[in-house]
């Protein structure tokens, strides 16, 4: 089995415990976070009709935020379409919100037309997807011009330092412990500190971003590092 299709599988395999051990894992915090994102770049289309597209959307939490948060700032979402390769996780996306769209696709082949959405968002994901650079230009066709894309993520650190060893004592040990004993998983928990450290620091990443034909308008770390997010705007087509 390929790599791309084993990352699937796993997410398959702890698609009905996702939620549970999402919220005991995070304690929360990424509910700030996530916030902090749709803000940003809700703020932006102010008083206007918005497509938005969620890539990884695993089990639709950042779909529920996008619909919360565009109230406050007068924005019409128009579609809101997730996307995600794992039938398990969509399966429990669409018990959640049986009002939004979902598609069972990899990021590198959405099957949405070209630049069709003004918001592309990625939390958690982009780790995931093995042709990353491929899902870039996918990005980039589906975004209209001056749409943005926004991505969560949890990157590769560059020094080692105390948090730094805190950050990777808690990824390593503790998540998944805690992690397997809540999904019977314990393998696809110890995936989550190995997928980051063969992930990209932040600045590499941001290098990425640029080369795929984005402006980085904001790359901002949270809570000591653990999560950073990146507001990027499409300036050219790739
Ligand atoms: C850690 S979950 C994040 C889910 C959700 N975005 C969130 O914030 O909770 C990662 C998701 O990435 C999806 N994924 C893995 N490989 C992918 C790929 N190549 N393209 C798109 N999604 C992928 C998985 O199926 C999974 O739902």
């Amino acid at each position: 089995m390929q790599k791309q299709e084993k990352i699937v599988q796993m997410f398959n395999e702890i698609a009905p415990t996702y939620d549970l051990a999402n919220r005991v894992l995070s304690m929360g915090v990424d509910i700030r976070w996530r916030k902090i994102a749709c803000k940003i770049v809700l703020e932006k289309f102010k008083n206007q009709s918005i497509n938005i597209v969620d890539v990884a959307c695993g089990t639709g939490d950042m779909m529920g935020f996008w619909k919360n948060m565009a109230n406050k700032f007068n924005v019409k979402i128009n579609s809101l379409t997730g996307i995600d390769p794992s039938s398990g996780m969509l399966e429990v996306a669409k018990q959640k919100f049986p009002e939004f769209k979902f598609i069972e696709a990899l990021a590198t082949n959405t099957s949405l037309d070209d630049a069709s959405t003004n918001v592309l968002s990625i939390s958690y994901g982009i780790r995931n997807v093995v042709e990353r650079e491929a899902a870039l230009k996918e990005f980039n066709r589906i975004l209209k011009d001056g749409g943005y894309i926004v991505v969560l993520e949890f990157t590769k650190r560059k020094k080692s330092g105390f948090l730094t060893k805190i950050r990777d004592f808690y990824l390593s040990k503790i998540l998944p412990k805690i992690g397997g004993f809540i999904s019977k998983n314990q393998e696809a928990y110890e995936y989550l500190p190995s997928s980051i450290e063969n992930f990209l620091d932040t600045e590499s990443f941001v290098d990425e971003l640029r080369k795929a034909g984005f402006e980085i308008e904001v790359c901002k770390s949270f809570s000591m590092d653990i999560s950073t997010l990146f507001v990027a705007r499409k300036f050219k087509n790739c």
